[in-house]
């Protein structure tokens, strides 16, 4: 049986921060620090309105009339976000009645939960209606997953260079339009401190740390899914989707994960006389004297062409959309996924029965590798999604509003602000009820 994705919609926050003209300036700093070291143009921020469940919501119904689907073809919704704002009830029921708004049927025989962990839960959400799908618990129904965050650091933390907000929804299903996700898996975890959100709205964060537990774990699982399927070679795969919390991390990633699938392959050999060979463990007296041999070929080996080519084919497309909008933490690794198919799909390539590897990664830690292959209608997928048109229709901050914006999702913060933009058929947070319950309404 084949299983996978059957269609995929994205949901910005409404509003943008250029982060080279507004944001940089504003807090004293370089713009090439943005574009060049963290690749990143732009980020996504909800407006008032808007918040988890909206942004949920209405990427699903978009999803939903797109594919002409109703409640009733829908056996189960999984959220995965690392915003939620209760501990108790899930977001998927929020989601479910905003839905229900919308709909005449229900979601009353939907088995609907929350996943956390960080950001590769969405990864995991796929996971569960997989399995779901594969054990024959479906009832020939489709399973709905959605990852929701809105991004936000504290003020002036280094993290508020990454902020993002937005929602991917994805439909998963028996004989899929768009990707058939393989069985095979590798993972790579271990019980870290390096992002974490005890109680607390904004994470604490360890930066510089981040970024090395993110490379450990995710070649961990490297190195567990090629324990699975055999060697990787770097062309075995048109497009290589990974958690994208900033274009300038996957950047670090794809040199190692290069090295690693160029060991011991003609590659190597052809590199040898510009390059020399890779360094082998077994040369060195020390750890640190192969790390540091190891770090001077990783240098070189991403000067050379044939890096640059690859890098450009494979990694550059999936961070299109990234560079845009920012971290979207849950939803990352599969708006890297869309940015990679959009992009072929506009230059004309034909991905049928290509493959994906698809990294996903969360904090905390855990990474993990999966392989896609590509259906026969992933262009007609692709091209029913309205990105560009989302992106370009955000409403510009100045810095002076994005203060305003900040506060008005902040917890903590007793703020009353207007919205920016008018919402139009969507729906939107209206309020609270009396148990402290969040409310919504569609607006026409
Ligand atoms: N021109 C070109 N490049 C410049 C530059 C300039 N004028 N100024 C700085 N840079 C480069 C730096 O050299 C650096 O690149 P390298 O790492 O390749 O050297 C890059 O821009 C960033 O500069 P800094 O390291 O000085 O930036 P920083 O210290 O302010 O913080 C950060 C960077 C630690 C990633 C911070 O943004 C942060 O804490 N982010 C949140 C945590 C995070 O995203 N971690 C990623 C892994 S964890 C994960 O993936 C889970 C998740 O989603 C959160």
């Amino acid at each position: 049986m084949t299983v996978g994705i059957d269609g995929i919609e994205v949901w910005t926050g409404k509003l943008r921060l250029d982060l080279a003209e507004t944001f940089a300036p504003a807090q004293g700093e370089n713009p090439g620090k943005y574009t060049k070291g963290l690749g990143l143009y732009a980020s996504s921020f909800p407006d008032t309105y808007e918040d988890i469940v909206t942004m949920g919501a209405n990427a699903a119904h978009r999803l939903m009339d797109r594919k002409g689907l109703e409640p009733e073809d829908i056996g189960r919704i999984d959220v995965a976000t690392e915003s939620a704002f209760d501990n108790s009830k899930p977001v998927s029921t929020y989601v479910g009645g905003c839905l229900e708004q919308v709909y005449d049927g229900d979601f009353h025989h939907a088995n609907k939960g929350e996943r956390k962990f960080a950001c590769i839960s969405g990864t995991q959400s796929l996971d569960d209606a997989y399995n779901w799908i594969q054990a024959g618990r479906n009832r020939g129904r489709a399973g709905l997953v959605i990852a929701t965050d809105t991004a936000l650091y504290a003020r002036d933390d280094p993290g508020e260079a990454t902020q993002g907000a937005g929602a991917v929804a994805m439909l998963i299903s028996e004989d899929p339009d768009l990707v058939e996700l393989s069985a095979e898996q590798g993972y790579g975890s271990a019980d870290e401190t390096d992002f974490l959100k005890p109680q607390q709205q904004f994470p604490s964060v360890d930066g510089k740390r981040s970024v090395q537990v993110y490379l450990a774990r995710m070649r961990e699982a490297i190195e567990d899914y090629e324990s699975v399927v055999g060697k990787i070679h770097p062309d075995d795969y048109v497009l290589g989707p990974f958690h994208t919390p900033f274009p300038g991390m996957v950047r670090k990633a794809a040199a190692l994960a290069y090295r690693h699938f160029s060991r011991d392959t003609e590659i190597e050999v052809s590199l040898a006389e510009e390059i020399g060979r890779q360094p082998r463990r077994e040369a060195f007296d020390s750890d640190e004297a192969f790390r540091e041999a190891a770090a001077e070929y990783t240098d070189a080996l991403t000067d050379t062409d044939t890096y640059q080519e690859w890098y450009e084919d494979v990694i550059e497309p999936t961070l299109k959309i990234s560079r845009e909008v920012g971290n979207w933490y849950t939803g990352s690794v599969h708006v890297a996924r869309v940015a990679g198919m959009k992009h072929a799909l506009e230059n004309g390539q034909n991905l049928t029965g290509e493959r994906m590897l698809v990294g996903s990664y969360g904090s905390g830690a855990q990474a993990e590798f999966h392989a896609e292959t590509i259906q026969a209608g992933w262009a007609e997928e692709v091209g029913a999604m309205n990105v560009d048109e989302q992106l370009a229709d955000r409403h510009e901050l100045s810095f002076e509003k994005y203060e305003r914006v900040h506060d008005a999702h902040n917890h903590d913060v007793e703020s009353d602000v207007d919205r920016f933009t008018a919402p139009e058929a969507e729906f939107v947070f209206d309020g609270w009820g009396r148990m402290g319950e969040r409310k919504y309404t569609y607006v026409e």
